[in-house]
């Protein structure tokens, strides 16, 4: 990667049709902690959310509302969207609205160019039309004339619209996946996008003429912008496309294009991985470096959603195991790519497992043995070369997982040093050392050792849990000795003998609290 080249990652942007729900999040919170790390790795970052605002889903939610569409959606996402967001701790560096002038208008001057190079036409689409996904579908998506996803029947459509040569550009999207096979991942996700691709594509019409709520296509402004490649821009949008190289926006472009990550839910593979490269191709603009299609949260079976009123809101949740426990919980749990059941008896027997006991004891163990033992200061530097060079190996391991969006690979490569570290005080049992007044050095050896190993896993922890590990860095007094825990960083971390001798701890807020029976 080009040392100026900013690491840019994109969540979808989020139909405001509805509040969140957990399957919302768990995309957001998966960027969230992927751009934490990548900035602790001390890489320029841009982290990019959003709100998909435009077409007949919203407009029709805000119509059963009595409301204008507008209204409908500076609510939801002043009131919803946002808040929520912040709640979950989301970093995000930009928050983009469809319905922003910025957008709408690079999404107009884009169309415009495709069509004066000739990609755009005029034609009639017969056909169905799935108002949940927003999408034309074919024959094969449907099942007794229902959307397969959403269960509900389709629309009939037969419209004059615009089209978009996207079947001129099979054969350089087949060539492009060929050749690079991390554009679309994981390989499941690459293996569909090949089939249908190989299976043949039509043209994709790129209007509607039936509603207003969208962007007037340029030169035919009784027409909006199908809502799909109005939303897909954003991500180009956001960041100049199409200003002047010497304006602002033009540089921003220039430092973040193509993204390295496009993070999707299987369900919106195809977009992402044909029509929006291909609107790229026919712009001779760079395609994403990566789209990673994550797989669903089930309730009973089925994907989470809350048409089908399954769905869970995230304060459901983070109220009782509070937001850490959350960030922290899907991405441990269910392999990034594959579906995973939600189960309040599987998250509350991590929770405790990993996070109160491994963890939390972990922590409060140490800082009320350096209260007792040490005066509160952390004690003169040890290594115990059984802990160091586990390290050295878990920062490694962690690394690779987490570049390679494999969360559960790289938490689980950290817990198991927070596993080792417990096992190391249970085993030199300081407790025990304490009673014979000779062994004082030992006993600040094992003190110290077991705060490097703490240090170490807050900052290695910091992206997935930033409060809890704030508050331990606090703690540890680590805060007043090393600087900013997000300033920490991944290289650094298997450095053993970072933690100043004399330095104040002083007992925290409990990390994770016990849960009060339900
Ligand atoms: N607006 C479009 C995306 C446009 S991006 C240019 C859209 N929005 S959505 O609100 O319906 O859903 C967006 C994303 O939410 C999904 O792709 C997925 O990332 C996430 N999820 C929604 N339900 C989910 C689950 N049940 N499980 C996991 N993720 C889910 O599609």
């Amino acid at each position: 990667m080009a040392s100026d080249k900013t690491f840019y990652l994109t969540t979808p942007i989020y139909y405001v049709n509805d509040a969140p729900h957990i399957g919302h999040a768990y995309t957001t919170v998966a960027g969230d902690v992927l751009t934490r790390w990548h900035r602790q790795k001390g890489e320029s970052v841009w982290f990019l959310t959003g709100t998909d605002e435009h077409g007949e889903k919203v407009m029709n939610t805000a119509a059963q509302n009595n409301v204008t569409p507008q209204a409908w959606c500076d609510r939801l996402v002043e009131e919803a969207w946002k808040p929520n967001w912040k709640h979950l701790n989301i970093a995000n560096d930009d928050f983009i609205r469809t319905t922003e002038p910025r957008h709408e208008e690079r999404v107009q001057r884009f169309l415009q160019g495709l069509k004066e190079k000739g990609f755009i036409y005029e034609g009639k689409y017969e056909g169905p039309y799935c108002i949940g996904c927003e999408e034309f579908k074919l024959p094969g998506d449907l099942d007794e004339g229902k959307c397969k996803i959403h269960g509900r029947p389709v629309e009939m459509l037969s419209e004059n619209n615009w089209f978009f040569k996207l079947s001129a550009f099979v054969p350089q999207l087949i060539e492009h996946y060929k050749k690079n096979p991390q554009a679309c991942e994981p390989t499941s996700a690459r293996n569909e996008v090949m089939a249908f691709l190989e299976g043949g594509v039509s043209d994709l019409s790129i209007s509607r003429s039936t509603f207003d709520w969208g962007i007037p296509v340029p030169w035919a402004t009784d027409q909006v912008i199908y809502v799909w490649f109005d939303a897909l821009l954003n991500y180009a949008t956001a960041v100049g496309l199409g200003d002047d190289p010497a304006s602002e926006g033009g540089k921003k472009f220039a430092s973040t294009w193509p993204a390295d990550v496009h993070l999707v839910g299987k369900d919106i593979l195809r977009f992402h991985a044909v029509i929006w490269p291909a609107m790229l191709m026919a712009a001779e603009l760079p395609v994403p470096r990566k789209v990673f299609a994550h797989g669903w949260l089930l309730v009973g079976g089925e994907k989470m959603s809350k048409s089908k009123l399954t769905g869970i809101a995230p304060r459901d949740i983070t109220d009782h195991f509070g937001v850490d426990a959350f960030r922290y919980y899907f991405l441990r749990a269910i392999p990034f790519g594959s579906d995973g059941s939600f189960s309040w008896e599987d998250m509350n027997a991590r929770y405790t497992s990993e996070l109160a006991n491994d963890f939390g004891n972990l922590a409060s163990r140490l800082i009320a043995m350096i209260e007792k033992y040490c005066e509160g200061k952390i004690p003169a530097v040890a290594t115990d070369p059984g802990l160091s060079s586990m390290l050295v190996d878990v920062v490694a391991k962690a690394d690779a997982a987490m570049v390679a969006l494999d969360f559960q690979g790289g938490i689980s490569a950290i817990m198991d040093f927070c596993k080792r570290a417990n096992g190391y005080v249970t085993e030199q049992e300081p407790w025990a050392i304490a009673k014979d007044p000779e062994r004082t050095t030992e006993l600040n050896n094992v003190l110290y050792n077991t705060a490097e190993s703490i240090r170490a896993l807050a900052v290695l922890l910091h992206p997935v849990m930033p409060a809890t590990t704030q508050i331990l860095w606090e703690s540890l007094g680590a805060q007043a000795t090393l600087g900013d825990i997000a300033k920490q960083k991944i290289a650094d971390v298997a450095t053993w003998g970072q933690l100043p001798p004399g330095s104040v701890v002083t007992k925290g807020a409990v990390l994770f609290p016990r849960l009060e029976e339900k």
